[in-house]
């Protein structure tokens, strides 16, 4: 399973790549909104950072304005991904946008029949979003099974990239079901690191170390 960091924050995706842990970056217009810096300058940023798949949204909502967003967008960086709505209009456009070799990543999915046309209109990846269907009362495991299913089912090529990720057991559970991708907030990615047994083991053979005579 390949592993994103969601997120715009330049110092939590330098910290990320640095570790060499993450493929790619995902952002959407809240992850920008929350570093109060101009969207063009961010994913300039995140292209110098990060060599990989990298999702930039559109707001338009209209089939012409999304593939005038989305062809601006894939012109600035060849890594970047357009991400697009799942609306009727963001079909459209995906379409479009697919016909002229730019990947899209399509966004916004929370059941099975949305990602079957998404994939069918030509999707290079599928957001299904796990955690805000948990939020509801629902499951979002069920709807990465089902996505993984169904594209198997039929050989569809639209990766599954499970988003909305809020734990590491979404992590995990994600990654047993076959997801292609698992985008993930900086600090789950740190939380699916961390492990008490590795400090408390680290910090033994640190307080041994100074017990070794230096010559
Ligand atoms: O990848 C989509 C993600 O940013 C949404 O996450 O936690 O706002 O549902 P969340």
């Amino acid at each position: 399973m390949q592993i994103f960091i969601d997120s715009a924050d330049i110092e939590e995706i330098r910290d990320a790549a640095e570790m060499g842990v993450i493929d790619g970056v995902t952002t959407n217009p809240s992850l920008v909104a929350k570093t109060g810096r101009p969207f063009k300058e961010v994913l300039v940023d995140i292209c110098e950072v990060v060599n990989g798949p990298i999702s930039a949204e559109v707001v338009a909502t209209d089939h012409e304005g999304i593939i005038r967003e989305g062809r601006n967008l894939a012109a600035m960086h060849e890594n970047i991904v357009v991400k697009v709505p799942l609306i009727a209009e963001g079909l459209k456009a995906v379409r479009t946008l697919s016909e002229e070799g730019i990947r899209t990543n399509v966004t916004l999915c929370f059941s099975v029949t949305q990602g079957l046309l998404a994939a069918k209109a030509g999707a290079t990846y599928i957001s299904p979003f796990i955690g805000r269907v948990d939020d509801i009362a629902g499951s979002g495991m069920e709807l990465v099974q089902q996505l993984v299913t169904v594209y198997g089912n039929y050989g569809l090529d639209t990766k599954v990239l499970a988003a909305s990720i809020r734990h590491p057991l979404h992590v995990v559970e994600a990654s047993l079901l076959g997801a292609d991708v698992a985008t993930i907030p900086h600090k789950v990615i740190h939380q699916l690191l961390k492990h008490p047994l590795t400090d408390i083991g680290l910090e033994r053979f640190l307080a041994d170390a100074k017990k070794i005579p230096s010559r």
